[in-house]
């Protein structure tokens, strides 16, 4: 098979993860004899630098002529203050948009070798195995009107959240198929006794479920949402969730599997004519500025993001789960980096990928 794929190794750790992921892909289409083309883009920080914005139109053609896009993380300290149109993290939001990759999948699970890492209660947590789907181009993130504007007291800060029936509609149908093909239980997480945009998110998602009898739906407001993450994770199996809601839901489920640095996540959007999902792969992690340069970053959840890419966009189930089993393999061995304080000296970056290719 021909895989072409473009990676966006982006600021901050994002080179440092995408360089094992890539490693990683590079040991699989030898293995399975595929043909592996990679090309590499600018996005974010590092966009901006070169080219004075943060998604250049060639990044944007190159996205759009790959099969799949890789991309590491964006965001860097220096443009704290910069204007909206100035950020790295705008960078991405342009390119999720254009690739119109509406729903985010982002599975948190615990690992055997991992309970202790995550600062909660083994029994809590041994056996969680969930997936977050978080609708990610649209709501608060690009809703319009949006700005600042007045001056004074009167300065003023607007950013709207909106939803569409259509929008929530493919986003729901995506996680019931997923619901499906796992526990069959879905749960959607809303504001609903607050938020209009809830309001007619949940009349939706009760609509969606008429067509997929066999899953049973619940619904949750996020606030009790973030509690039952912590309580009970094991009641969970695929969670729909607006893209503020799943941003902030994400970052509570890595305290599950351990650390952040252990989160994958696919973006994916329409069929393409082959049969292949259009799909952005990220892991949840930012750029971690503070430890960028260092060699100490996780890879998983970078590797973990390839191995998404290539169940999704490439339907190579099998290649999939050989780097899913590899991983785990060098998580049982105890070869983790020191987000998840291990007990001896911690692993790096470069080992941890070279031994997850080695385990393939
Ligand atoms: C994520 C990140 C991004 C988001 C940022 C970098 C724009 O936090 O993918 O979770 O908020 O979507
Ligand atoms: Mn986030």
């Amino acid at each position: 098979m021909n895989l072409n794929v473009l990676v966006l190794p982006g600021d901050g750790i994002g080179t440092e993860v995408t360089r094992e992921a890539v490693r990683v892909l590079r040991v699989v289409a030898e293995k399975w004899r595929h043909q592996l083309t990679i090309r590499e883009g600018l996005l974010g920080g590092v966009a901006i630098h070169k080219t004075g914005v943060p998604l250049p139109a060639d990044t944007e053609k190159l996205s759009a002529e790959a099969d799949a896009v890789l991309m590491g993380a964006v965001g860097l300290p220096e443009f704290d203050d910069a204007p909206t149109d100035k950020r790295p993290e705008t960078g991405l939001l342009g390119l999720r948009k254009a690739m119109a990759v509406f729903a985010n999948l982002r599975p948190v699970r615990s690992y055997k070798a991992l309970l202790n890492s995550s600062p909660l209660k083994n029994e809590l947590v041994d056996g969680v195995d969930m997936i977050i789907v978080r609708e990610l181009t649209g709501g608060l993130y690009y809703g319009t009107p949006r700005g600042i504007s007045g001056e004074g007291m009167d300065e003023r800060g607007v950013n709207t959240m909106a939803y569409t029936r259509r929008e929530i509609d493919r986003v729901a149908r995506m996680a019931f198929e997923l619901a499906r093909k796992r526990r069959k239980k879905l749960t959607s997480v809303d504001k609903s006794n607050v938020l209009d945009t809830s309001q007619l998110w949940r009349r939706v998602v009760v609509e969606v479920a008429k067509d997929f009898p066999g899953v049973a739906l619940d619904h949750l407001l996020v606030d009790n949402c973030a509690m039952q993450l912590v309580l009970n994770p094991k009641r969970f199996d695929v969670v729909l969730t607006e893209n503020m809601f799943g941003d902030i839901l994400s970052d509570e489920g890595a305290v599950l599997a351990g650390s952040i640095g252990m989160l994958p996540s696919a973006s994916i959007g329409a069929k393409k004519p082959s049969g292949a999902w259009t799909g952005l792969y990220e892991p949840v992690h930012g750029s971690a500025p503070d430890i960028a340069g260092q060699n100490k970053a996780n890879p998983f959840g970078a590797i973990g993001s390839v191995a998404a890419m290539l169940e999704y966009s490439f339907g190579l189930t099998e290649e999939a789960a050989a780097v899913n089993r590899a991983m785990e393999q060098v998580l049982n061995c105890g070869k983790v980096t020191a987000d998840l304080r291990p007990t001896g000296t911690p692993a790096t970056t470069e080992e941890t990928g070279e031994a997850v290719c080695q385990a393939i």
